[in-house]
């Protein structure tokens, strides 16, 4: 028989959100007339804006006529499209990134979670806890973690970093030297940020300890406050340490058409065990081509319209709207009595259980009380736990319902 990878059996059950489908798909089965309210998984359900359904349909239809026809596109995507990105995602903020630094793919997820690829074994990384769990479990598969110890809710060989209501949920510096840092800002799952200030400190830390940051920056477009940095290049001299990873999932209603972008600025550079700088822009070019095969061009040209004048209109109207829904959530919450914290920069809402109350605990009782999901805290890592994620992602009307059932059942 064909050996195994055995580091996936150190992962711990099923990712986090098929497992709360599946148990949600157990409460339905045994009550079908349930009206269930899913803010769970961070899906959108706004359609996407006139403008990019507009660019994406005619983008389909030259793919109709042999003179406009495409097949393969650039592996790291078309030139129209990374220019936009860099002209008005970048350069607008003062952040000098060349579009050739830019490489499109379908999903921050699989970036953030491929990117350890270009890493050593022995790499060590740092996570903030809680954490988006991707970050975590593609380093277990890659055999760069221990065991999973029960006790504390963590891996051996991950350095946690807990992001709690005394630290205001920003990250403390690791005590040990680390490789790798996961940060996102806005932050999944706790909706909170990181300042000007805040991301200096990581740049002049990563610097120090010639250490790279991995900045995931896939909710940037609800940042409310001019003074909250969207990308972490608006910091000076993150150019030498950090990627950044972003999305137009969140954005621009793209979950289910699928477009996101990865920024390796040239000048990043990683070690050989023999002591020679290697640029990582040209390890993620290698990998990118010998791996994937491109965006469809049809797409491409749909994330090209989030810039156009209506498409940025459109798209901000979308975002005010989740926003809204996420003013609400806080509101109800404060008047029922939870803490809440962020919700304000970010389309999610993380608040105390009641009680500090196990997560999961929570988690049933919201499904049975009043049908609504949401995502336990300790699915987000061990300091997640006594806290609880809803999204801000859903219709007026559900989160009305939602908050009223919570009102009256909880
Ligand atoms: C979440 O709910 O945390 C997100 O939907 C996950 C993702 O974007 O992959």
């Amino acid at each position: 028989m064909a050996s195994l990878n055995e580091n996936y059996l150190k992962l711990q059950a099923g990712y986090l959100f098929p497992e709360i489908e599946r148990r949600v798909k157990n409460f339905t089965a045994q009550y079908p007339q349930a009206d269930i309210i899913r803010l769970g998984i961070g899906d959108v359900t706004e359609p996407l804006p006139p403008s990019i359904v507009k660019a994406f349909g005619k983008a389909v239809r030259e793919m109709g006529k042999p003179k406009t026809f495409r097949g393969y596109g650039p592996e790291q995507g078309y030139s129209f499209l990374r220019e936009a990105i860099a002209e008005n995602d970048f350069k607008s903020r003062g952040a000098n990134i060349d579009p050739s630094e830019i490489f499109i793919s379908d999903g921050a997820k699989c970036d953030t979670g491929n990117i350890q690829e270009l890493f050593s074994s022995s790499a060590v990384i740092a996570v903030t806890d809680p954490v988006y769990p991707v970050y975590v479990d593609t380093n277990v598969m890659a055999g760069r973690t221990g065991a999973f110890n029960k006790e504390t809710g963590r891996y051996d060989r991950i350095i946690y970093l807990p992001c709690t209501e005394q630290n205001q949920f920003c990250p403390p510096f690791p005590k040990e030297r680390t490789d790798l840092i996961y940060i996102c800002s806005p932050n999944n799952p706790t909706g909170t940020i990181l300042s000007k200030d805040h991301l200096k400190a990581w740049v002049d830390y990563a610097k120090e300890n010639q250490s790279v940051i991995l900045f995931d920056a896939a909710y940037e477009a609800y940042i409310t406050d001019p003074e909250i940095p969207h990308s972490i290049y608006e910091i000076e001299g993150a150019k030498d340490v950090a990627i950044e990873f972003r999305s137009f999932s969140k954005t621009a209603a793209f979950t289910g058409t699928r477009c996101a972008f990865t920024v390796v600025p040239k000048k990043l550079a990683g070690e050989t065990s023999s002591g020679e700088k290697i640029l990582l822009h040209n390890l993620w070019n290698r990998r990118h081509c010998t791996k994937f095969n491109g965006v469809s061009y049809p797409v491409q040209r749909a994330a090209e319209a989030v810039y156009t004048k209506s498409g940025r209109k459109e798209v901000k109207s979308m975002i005010s709207y989740y926003l809204e829904n996420a003013s609400l959530i806080r509101n109800a919450l404060t008047e029922k009595g939870f803490k809440v914290f962020g919700g304000v920069h970010a389309p999610y809402i993380w608040l105390q259980t009641p009680e500090k109350m196990p997560s999961w605990m929570f988690f049933d009782q919201l499904l049975d009380k009043a049908h609504v999901v949401g995502t336990p805290g300790a699915g987000f890592g061990p300091s997640g736990e006594g806290y609880f994620r809803l999204t801000a992602f859903g219709s007026r009307k559900n989160i009305r319902e939602a908050l009223k059932r919570i009102k009256e059942k909880i």
